[in-house]
């Protein structure tokens, strides 16, 4: 029986150039998921996007930019929450992109929520497929943290003794059984519905539960489809592109999926500005390249 290992052990085995960045992250992991139970209610700011701030988006935020500066690796930050590009060090070596809190809206109900990181050598703004790796974190029911290199897909447990490798080299199950679509269904795009029709008459089941990073997670175990599409009063979506959508597409990319915005692969998208909203389709190659040729 293979001896368990940490994620410190496997990190630094297996993708050695982000190791100090991916401990980093478990570290910090640990400390918010002790902060979420107290970190609760609407903060009186909005963010870039007009959107309010829960006290958990902006703690959340000002924490995790605090410990990249401490740890000295990280150059610049480009976060949800903040409108422009904040630098940590000069002489850091990555720049990140940053969700605190994804999912702020299941707060209230204790649903899933999560952070997601993109991790680029080149500086911000820059295409998705310029990202050297990329992670989330998964606050409960077990905490779990993601992340994916060149290499592979990784999954680790919180325990205890801290996170624990659980799963190594995840990749999409085919074929998919899941679809899960944000936005209301009166507002999809008609051939959009359609596509969407044809799934539930092949009785791909609904999984919706309003945090991008927990409904990406369940594409990425069950295989099948996660939209945030665009809508007919909002043609971009809601999801941003640096923040979110770049970093999911890396992982089920590198999983053996695909992403499109409806016309080609979200990472090859030059940024035309660093606060932009995407539409984002994320799954299995198939369910992609179909929606690609429908939409
Ligand atoms: P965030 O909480 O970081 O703003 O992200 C919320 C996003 C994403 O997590 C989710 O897929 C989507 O908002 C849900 O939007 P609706 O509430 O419109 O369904
Ligand atoms: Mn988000
Ligand atoms: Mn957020």
């Amino acid at each position: 029986m293979e001896k368990t290992l940490t994620l410190k052990e496997y990190v630094k085995k297996n993708d050695k150039e982000i190791a100090g960045l991916i401990v980093k992250m478990a570290d910090i992991a640990e400390r918010i998921s002790q902060e979420l139970p107290y970190r609760r209610g609407k903060a009186d700011t909005k963010n870039v996007f007009g959107e309010t701030q829960l006290v958990a988006d902006k703690w959340t935020d000002k924490f995790i930019i605090g410990e990249f500066r401490k740890s000295r690796l990280v150059k610049t930050m480009k976060s949800e929450e903040q409108g422009e590009i904040v630098k940590l060090n000069d002489n850091g070596i990555f720049n990140i992109t940053l969700d605190p809190l994804d999912g702020s809206s299941n707060m209230k109900s204790n649903n899933l929520v999560g952070t997601i990181f993109g991790i680029y050598k080149k500086d911000l703004p820059t295409q998705g497929k310029n990202q050297i790796g990329a992670a989330y974190i998964l606050y409960g029911p077990v905490m779990s943290l993601v992340y994916a290199t060149k290499n592979s897909v990784n999954k680790f447990f919180y325990t205890k003794k801290g996170f624990i490798l659980k799963q190594k080299n995840i990749k999409l199950p085919e074929p998919g059984i899941l679809y899960g679509i944000g936005g209301l269904r009166k507002d999809w795009l008609p051939k959009f519905r359609k596509y969407i029709e044809g799934l539930e008459a092949k009785g791909y089941k609904l999984r919706y539960g309003g945090s991008f990073v927990g409904d990406f997670n369940q594409v990425l175990h069950y295989g099948g489809i996660f939209a945030y599409p665009a809508l007919i009063n909002k043609p971009n979506g809601k999801l941003r592109l640096s923040a979110e959508s770049n970093p999911m597409s890396y992982i089920i990319k590198q999983a053996g999926g695909a992403s499109t915005n409806g016309a080609g692969s979200i990472l090859d998208i030059e940024p035309e500005s660093i606060n932009q909203r995407i539409p984002t389709y994320v799954g299995n190659k198939g369910l992609i390249k179909n929606l690609e040729k429908i939409l």
